[in-house]
């Protein structure tokens, strides 16, 4: 994908050429008005902006966008009129009000030359991820690759002496909105091709462009040093598992945080099979492992203080003769055995595994993210993450994720649950012998791998990671790139405030 040519200035919005100027509308008390930011542009409609706008129907409502001909009153063809939604009582906007409005405008814009937004006039930042994001598409499988993205636009930013904060702004917005991307690539490409080899192929070759250092063990490696978890999850593909590890070490690098994504390339369940409906969205679980490599590449990209290692079990779920099986007994990294009641709770195998292997590098954080349980959609819902782990980390967590604009929300892990994984045969069972509280129960399976003393934050992305409804917002179809934003957003937290 070609992302839109962005650039930053203060020049009048009124007078530049341009096939478009976005301007933010808000469903205020009395009914439409205009967002700050569009002053220069109304007056150059004569004041008239918003008489214009609410007679051809405009209401303000967010991802709304209308269109309105300048008829040779400004430098720009037309008006793309976006809508914010309701301000809060002060009139402010919030920054995913201002991300998701830059993201409906730049789906607008699609095949367009030259833009210029005052959006950026609200917030800056968001208003360029909103720009990169809502302007994605996949296309490296059609033919016909349509009309692009929007090639350029111009944001505008009152000065004010600030030129140098702005110019930084976008830089680590945009650094932010393409790790995000990357993530979408990845999760977008069919399971034909990203299987684990390639899979690791791929996020090696991220890592390197940002002279990161890369361990991919394969699966003698990983028989060698006993992955009993991942070994047994990928044992059913011919093509066989791996596990990614990129490290990166900052200047002056204060805290160790592991990232531990889940990487399965295609669930079909293994021999406990999934339905074939909505089978084939199980290309998406291998989101979290994506969304961790994003990450330690985008910390090395920003330069944060920190030290990040990313850690991604990838492997392929199938059925087949050298498949795991319910019953097995499998022997996970660092010994601990656990009995497979079901081959389709195969994600905490994998995630165990890496679990206990980042652990023995001793962590100051390890924050872990898949695409775990089914029951994480039924409990919050398609756009809304499960956050579970050490409660004060937890909470920081699902509140960071909020503030950026990712919906996240503490669950607990009651401990009752952890009765319900006691195995016959074994140390623990993969799955309880009930439906109740299922993505905590996944929770409670990966807290008994997570070594004593690490905080550590577990957050299911089931639903919020892959989108198959219509296109709203920054949001497009298929890969999310969720948690992307909230990963970095706490890894600069942490490098801030330890
Ligand atoms: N990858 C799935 C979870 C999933 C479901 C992700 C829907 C995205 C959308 C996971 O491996 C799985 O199959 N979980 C099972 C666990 C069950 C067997 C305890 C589930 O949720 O049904
Ligand atoms: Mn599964
Ligand atoms: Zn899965």
């Amino acid at each position: 994908m070609t992302a839109p040519k962005l650039a930053i200035t203060d020049s009048d919005p009124s007078s530049t050429t341009a096939d478009a100027v976005v301007v933010g509308t808000v469903q205020g008390p009395d009914g439409l008005a205009l967002a700050a930011g569009s002053e220069a542009v109304n007056a150059a409609f004569d004041g008239a902006l918003l008489d214009v706008l609410d007679a051809v129907g405009a209401s303000g409502k967010a991802d709304e966008v209308v269109t309105v001909p300048t008829l040779g009153k400004l430098g720009a063809r037309v008006v793309l009129a976006v809508g914010l939604g309701k301000p809060a009582d002060d009139g402010s906007v919030t920054e995913d009000q201002v991300r998701r409005a830059s993201g409906a405008a730049a789906r607008a814009l699609g095949g367009r030359k030259r833009a210029v937004t005052t959006l950026s006039a609200l917030h800056l930042g968001p208003a360029v991820e909103g720009t990169v994001l809502g302007a994605y598409s996949f296309t490296a499988y059609k033919s016909n690759k349509g009309d692009g993205p929007v090639a350029r636009v111009d944001l505008v930013a009152p000065a004010e002496g600030n030129i140098r904060a702005h110019r930084a702004t976008l830089k680590a917005s945009t650094a932010i909105a393409e790790a995000v991307t990357a993530t979408r690539d990845l999760v977008n490409t069919p399971p034909n091709d990203l299987f684990p080899a390639s899979f690791a192929d791929r996020a090696a070759a991220l890592a390197k462009a940002e002279g990161l250092e890369v361990e991919v063990l394969d699966e003698k490696a990983l028989r060698k040093q006993g992955f009993g978890g991942i070994l047994g999850v990928g044992g059913g593909s011919s093509r066989p598992p791996r596990l990614v590890r990129i490290t990166y070490r900052g200047p002056k690098a204060g805290k160790k945080v592991a990232l531990v994504g889940k990487g399965i390339t295609f669930d079909t369940g293994g021999i406990s099979i999934k339905p074939a409906a909505g089978m084939d969205e199980m290309t998406s679980d291998m989101g979290g492992a994506a969304a961790v490599i994003a990450t330690v590449v985008l910390a090395a990209k920003l330069k944060y203080p920190l030290e990040v290692t990313a850690w991604a079990p990838m492997a392929e779920n199938m059925p087949s003769g050298t498949a795991y099986r319910p019953g097995d007994v499998l022997t996970m990294y660092g010994g601990k055995t656990v009995e497979v009641l079901n081959t389709d709770a195969e994600g905490r195998l994998i995630l165990s595994d890496a679990i206990v292997r980042a652990c023995e590098d001793a962590p100051d954080y390890l924050i872990e993210t898949s695409t775990l349980t089914g029951a994480q959609v039924v409990s919050l819902g398609k756009r809304t993450a499960g956050v579970m782990g050490t409660e004060d980390f937890r909470d920081r967590v699902a509140a960071i994720g909020r503030a950026v604009g990712e919906q996240a929300w503490a669950m607990p892990l009651p401990d009752e649950l952890r009765g319900d994984l006691d195995s016959k045969v074994a140390d623990i069972a993969n799955v309880a012998g009930h439906r109740f509280g299922g993505m905590l129960a996944a929770g409670v399976f990966l807290r008994e791998f997570v070594a004593e003393g690490v905080t550590w934050a577990h957050i299911d992305v089931a639903g919020p990671s892959f989108h198959t409804g219509a296109p709203y917002g920054y949001t497009t179809k298929g890969g999310t790139g969720v948690p992307v934003r909230t990963l970095a957003a706490v890894l600069a937290d942490i490098a801030a405030n330890g």
